[in-house]
C-alpha cells in the first residue's frame, strides 16, 4: 500500500470521490445528500499470493492478492455487499470488526460462532447496513490465525451533510499495523497447540505491510508519509497485529486523538500512543508551519508484561516534507523516544485520557442502572498433557490454555447462531456460563498451585435490552499481562479501571457514568481490572474474546446470546440462503 493511494481502481475512485467532496465541495456534497445511504459492492477473492519481506518470499493467503488487503470505504448509512470467494485450501470467514450488525448478526463473521467457514471453492455474500456509525474500523479473517495476512481498513465517512467534530483534515491516511512472519503463521499455531508451548513470535512489525529500515533487507520496504507544511492530516491508526499491543510515536510531532474505535472522543494531545490489537485511533497531525528540511521517524514497538517471549523489534516509517530541498539522505533524521517495553503505568494513564465527546449530537448513553452484573476473571491456565504425549507448556508437562472464569471455550463444529436460531442447542452449547468465578482466589496475588481450566462451550443468555455491567479482572496465573478484550455486536462504555483486585464495595463509587470512553476493545490492565457497561439491544450470538490470537486459540473467549425483542425491528432477521454449511 502506498502512502495515501488506495489500492484498487474502484477504491481509488470511491476514495477520491469521497475525500474530494468532503474537503473541496462541502456545499455540493450537502446539496446532494438528501438521499439515505447507497449500496457499495466489493468482491474479495481469497487467493494465494507470493510476497517478499525481510528477504523471505512466502505464499500468503490474501484478499485480491494484496497485503495488507484492500480498503473498504463507505459512508454512514450505506449498505455494504461484499462477495467473498474462497480459492485457497483453507476455510475462511471475514469479520467486520466494530460494525454493530444490528439485526444482521449472520454477517458478523467469526467462524463457528455466527457462521460456518467458507470452504474451498465456495462463496458467501456479506450484506449489511452501517447504522449510526462513522470512523475507522477494519476487517479481518476470523478463523485460526489467517488474519495475520487477511486484513484491511474499513473506513466509514460521515454522511454527506455531516462533518467531523474537529478541524477538517487536508488529507486522510490509514496506518495499519501488522506483523510479518518468515514462516507460515498457520504452522506456528498448529505446532503450539500440539506441544502446548507458547507459539513462536513474529519476525517483524509492519506499517501498511512494510517493516521499514530497522530490519534486515527492508530499507526499500518502508512506509513513507509525504506531507506539506502547515496542514492537518488525519491518521487512521489500526492495530491489526495478532499478538502485540504497540506504542507509537512520531519524532518532533505531537498528535491529537479525536476518535477511538469509530467513536469520537474529547480531543487530547500526546506524543506517544498505545494501541491494542483490535483497537483503532484517529489522530490529527499538524505539520510544521515551514519545511523543516528534515525527516522524522514514526516508530512502533510492543508493550508487554507477560512471562513468555515476544517480538521486541521496532517498525519504522518515515514522515517527510515533500518540498525539502536537500537530498533525502542529507537531511537530519529524528527519532522519537518510546516508553519502556513494560511501561504499565504509562499505559494506564494513557487509557484514562479517553472520554466520550458526550455532546447533544454525540451523546454518551451510559446505562445508569444495571440489570445484570458479571465478574469475569481473564487470564492464562493449563490443560493436562494427554497420555502418551510429551508437552512443552507450563512446567514442561502440560499445555498452555486461557480462560474466562476458568472456562476455556471450545469452538463447536457447527455455528452457534444457527443452533440458537433454530432452537437446536442440544449437544452444541449450554447456557450455564458462570457469572462469577466458581472458586474465588486472590486474583492478582500469588497464583494458586492448581492452574487447570475447565473446557466447554458455554454461553450467557440475555433478554433483549438488558443493561449489563461486566468487571473484567486480570489474573496473575502464569504471569500477569494485559488482555485486549473485544466484544462483537456492541460498543461498551469503560466506566472504571484500576490495579489489583476489583473491590465491589469501594470501586463503583469512582465509576464515570457521565462521559466514559465508548469502545469495542479495551485492554484489561496487567495485574488489574476494567469495568464496562453495555445495553444488550442487538439480538444474536455475540463473541467476546481476547484479541491476542494466541489467547483466542487457547480459549480466552465466550459468547453472549441476546434474545429477540418484541418489536419487528428488535428481531434477528432470517439467515441468508447462501450461508455456508459446516
Ligand atoms: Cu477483531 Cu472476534 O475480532
Amino acid at each position: 500500500m502506498g502512502a495515501s493511494l488506495p489500492s484498487s481502481p474502484a477504491v481509488v475512485v470511491a476514495f477520491l470521490f469521497a475525500i474530494g467532496f468532503l474537503c473541496v465541495f462541502p456545499d455540493v456534497a450537502a446539496a446532494k445528500a438528501k438521499h439515505a445511504g447507497v449500496t457499495r459492492h466489493y468482491k474479495f477473492d481469497i487467493r494465494l499470493q507470493n510476497v517478499t519481506r525481510l528477504c523471505h518470499t512466502k505464499s500468503l493467503v490474501t484478499v485480491n492478492g494484496k497485503f495488507p488487503g484492500p480498503r473498504i470505504i463507505a459512508r454512514e448509512g450505506d449498505r455494504l455487499v461484499v462477495k467473498v470467494v474462497n480459492h485457497v485450501p483453507n476455510n475462511i470467514s471475514i469479520h467486520w470488526h466494530g460494525i454493530r450488525q444490528l439485526q444482521s448478526g449472520w454477517f458478523d463473521g467469526p467462524s463457528y460462532i455466527t457462521q460456518c467457514p467458507i470452504q474451498t471453492g465456495q462463496s458467501f455474500v456479506y450484506n449489511f447496513t452501517i447504522v449510526g456509525q462513522r470512523g475507522t474500523l477494519f476487517w479481518h479473517a476470523h478463523i485460526s490465525w489467517l488474519r495475520a495476512t487477511v486484513y484491511g481498513p474499513l473506513i466509514i465517512l460521515p454522511k454527506h451533510n455531516a462533518s467531523y467534530p474537529f478541524v477538517k483534515p487536508y488529507k486522510e491516511v490509514p496506518i495499519i499495523f501488522g506483523e510479518w512472519w518468515n514462516v507460515d503463521p498457520e504452522a506456528v499455531i498448529k505446532q503450539a497447540l500440539q506441544t502446548g508451548a507458547g507459539p513462536n513470535v513474529s519476525d517483524a512489525y509492519t506499517i501498511n505491510g512494510l517493516p521499514g529500515p530497522l530490519y534486515n533487507c527492508s530499507k526499500k520496504d518502508t512506509f513513507r508519509l509525504k506531507v506539506k507544511p502547515g496542514k492537518t492530516y488525519l491518521l487512521r491508526l489500526i492495530n491489526a497485529a495478532l499478538n502485540d499491543e504497540l506504542f507509537f510515536s512520531i519524532a518532533n510531532h505531537s498528535l491529537t486523538v479525536v476518535e477511538a474505535d469509530a467513536l469520537y472522543v474529547k480531543p487530547f494531545t500526546t506524543n506517544v500512543l498505545v494501541i491494542t490489537p483490535g483497537q483503532t485511533t484517529n489522530v490529527l497531525l499538524k505539520t510544521k508551519p515551514h519545511d523543516p528540511n528534515a525527516a522524522f521517524f514514526m516508530l512502533a514497538r510492543p508493550y508487554f508484561t507477560g512471562l513468555g517471549t515476544f517480538d521486541n523489534s521496532t517498525v519504522a516509517g518515515i514522515l517527510e516534507y515533500d518540498n525539502s530541498t536537500s537530498a533525502l539522505n542529507k537531511r537530519p533524521h529524528f527519532k522519537p523516544v518510546l516508553p519502556a517495553l513494560n511501561a504499565t503505568s504509562f499505559v494506564m494513564n494513557f487509557t484514562r485520557k479517553f472520554k466520550s465527546l458526550a455532546t447533544a449530537k454525540f451523546p454518551a448513553n451510559v446505562p445508569q442502572t444495571v440489570q445484570k452484573r458479571f465478574f469475569f476473571t481473564v487470564g492464562l491456565g493449563s490443560n493436562p498433557c494427554p497420555k502418551n504425549q510429551t508437552c512443552q507448556g507450563p512446567n514442561n508437562s502440560s499445555k498452555f490454555s486461557a480462560s474466562i472464569n476458568n472456562i476455556s471455550f471450545i469452538l463447536p463444529t457447527t455455528a452457534l447462531l444457527q443452533a440458537h436460531f433454530f432452537g437446536k442447542s442440544n449437544g452444541i452449547y449450554t447456557t450455564d456460563f458462570p457469572s462469577v468465578p466458581l472458586r474465588p482466589f486472590n486474583y492478582t496475588g500469588t497464583p494458586p498451585n492448581n492452574t487447570v481450566v475447565t473446557n466447554g462451550t458455554k454461553a450467557i443468555v440475555l433478554p433483549f435490552n438488558t443493561s449489563v455491567e461486566v468487571v473484567l479482572q486480570g489474573t496473575s496465573i502464569l504471569g500477569a499481562e494485559s488482555h485486549p478484550l473485544h466484544l462483537h455486536g456492541f460498543n461498551f462504555y469503560v466506566v472504571g479501571q484500576g490495579f489489583g483486585n476489583f473491590n465491589p464495595n469501594k470501586d463503583p463509587a469512582n465509576f464515570n457514568v457521565v462521559d466514559p470512553a465508548e469502545r469495542n476493545t479495551i485492554g484489561v490492565p496487567s495485574g488489574g481490572w476494567v469495568a464496562i457497561r453495555f445495553l444488550a439491544d442487538n439480538p444474536g450470538v455475540w463473541f467476546m474474546h481476547c484479541h491476542f490470537d494466541v489467547h483466542l486459540s487457547w480459549g480466552l473467549k465466550m459468547v453472549w446470546i441476546v434474545q429477540d425483542g418484541k418489536l419487528p425491528n428488535q428481531k434477528l432477521l432470517p439467515p441468508p440462503a447462501d450461508l455456508p454449511k459446516c
